[in-house]
């Protein structure tokens, strides 16, 4: 195989063939193929697309580049979940330990985040001594005390997307459908879950950000997964406006810990009950969505949802007490209101202003070798449809120093649009998408 001629068969147009995408991906990961040349290939696909016998190559070919893990040693049925990335989506840390507590394993090998998405490792991580690099034994061995754990890719699980992804952050080629899909779905068959749910995010905050793109991703998504002998199914879930009330990793832990112990706003606790729905009906640990709504809503009534998630972290070195004394999570020195300036209905809190904000307040990274601010962020965010009146709160800066929570004001202050008529309550789910 010849790179340059498979680069320029995708610049014209042209589809590759099955050894054509698998020597490219084996060279690649072995190193003999250098970046520049699979940047032009990313390049290409980015223009030219893949047909779906490519990306179910490309994905089994980029699966097949390191380990895969064997989660059928864990006798029982395992279902993860998977969301394209959002602002303020915490829903992996309420919906792993619910999920377990309904008897199903959850093997969640979680990312960092991206751009201005959040990651459920940064969040995870703002626990003191919470461990995010469990080897495959160490994970295995959680899930079977436990029922879940969240850990992150080890280097030898799908090694070809994690060179490819970081390849792609700096060349422009993230936002391809194809491209995102062989790169998640690697991920998660390596991972070895039987069943996923994937929670395809759609908006200002969201890489898709027209509903027919996070469509065509679903459907992409689940054709490979299917292709594979996995149950997939999707929901398109809304992000024009940031989930919940926090977006900073700390406060996020908070508000998730506040969510377990039954006090979850609405949009946070409907999404994370849509998607455990799907991953009861897909392990068919329930068949239908009201007894699944029902059993996951009891995991948090009985507070056994919030006792497995602090066993979760305990076994993955964290401080669990610091889940009963969230003083002793990272803390901010600078804290700043953000007050309203007139009075009227809430009628956006655009994901992507805030995401920016909490950005460049420091809880995520500019350059991937940054490191990020566990406590920084925003709190008590007014959500869409809300009536204010001049001066109440609007959201709260959780800042490093009086500068920076001062530019952040003004930026979440210009995330938020004010309208003279009553909002709506926007949709959360906008679609739903599932194996035929
Ligand atoms: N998340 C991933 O894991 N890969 C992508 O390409 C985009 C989001």
């Amino acid at each position: 195989m010849i790179p340059q001629w498979v680069i320029e068969k995708k610049r014209d147009g042209q589809s590759l063939a099955d050894d054509e995408i698998r020597a490219f991906i084996s060279d690649y990961t072995s190193e003999i193929i250098p970046d520049y040349q699979m940047a032009a290939l990313a390049m290409a696909i980015y223009f030219r697309g893949l047909d779906a016998r490519e990306v179910t190559t490309l994905t089994d070919a980029m699966m097949h580049s390191g380990d895969q893990i064997d989660t059928s040693v864990l006798d029982m049925p395992t279902s993860d979940k998977h969301s394209t990335g959002g602002i303020g989506d915490k829903v992996s840390l309420l919906l792993a330990p619910m999920v377990a507590c309904c008897g199903v394993g959850v093997p969640m090998l979680s990312g960092r985040g991206l751009g201005i998405t959040g990651g459920t490792l940064d969040k995870l991580a703002s626990i003191p001594g919470y461990r995010t690099d469990l080897d495959t034994n160490e994970f295995l061995d959680v899930i079977r005390e436990c029922g879940c754990a969240i850990t992150g890719q080890t280097a030898s699980l799908a090694p070809a997307d994690r060179k490819l992804y970081a390849l792609r952050d700096v060349t422009g080629t993230v936002p391809s459908i194809p491209l995102i899909a062989a790169s998640i779905m690697s991920k998660k068959l390596a991972e070895g879950t039987a069943t996923l749910v994937l929670d395809v995010k759609c908006g200002n905050g969201a890489f898709m950000q027209r509903l027919e793109d996070a469509r065509a991703l679903a459907e992409v998504m689940i054709r490979i997964g299917s292709g594979m002998g996995r149950g997939v199914s999707a929901l398109i879930t809304n992000m024009e406006q940031p989930l919940g009330t926090t977006a900073g990793n700390a406060l996020e832990v908070i508000e998730t810990v506040e969510a377990l112990q039954g006090k979850a706003v609405p949009d946070l606790l409907e999404v994370t009950l849509r998607l455990g729905i799907e991953m009861l009906r897909l392990t068919h640990v329930e068949t239908d969505a009201a007894s699944a709504r029902k059993r996951l809503i009891e995991t948090i009534a009985s507070g056994q949802a919030f006792e497995r998630f602090k066993q979760m972290v305990a076994l993955q070195g964290g401080d669990a007490a610091a889940l009963d004394d969230c003083n002793r999570l990272p803390q901010a020195p600078v804290v700043l209101d953000v007050l309203a300036t007139e009075g009227g209905y809430i009628e956006g809190v655009s994901a992507d202003g805030v995401g920016r904000a909490v950005l460049q307040l420091g809880a995520g990274r500019k350059q991937t070798t940054d490191k990020i601010d566990p406590s920084v962020g925003v709190s008590n965010l007014i959500q869409v449809g809300a009536v204010v009146s001049k001066g109440d709160l609007l959201a709260r800066v959780h800042a490093a120093n009086q500068a920076e929570a001062e530019v952040a004001r003004e930026q979440v202050l210009a995330a938020i649009e004010m309208s003279g008529d009553k909002v709506a309550v926007p949709e959360l789910v906008l679609g739903t998408v599932v194996d035929e």
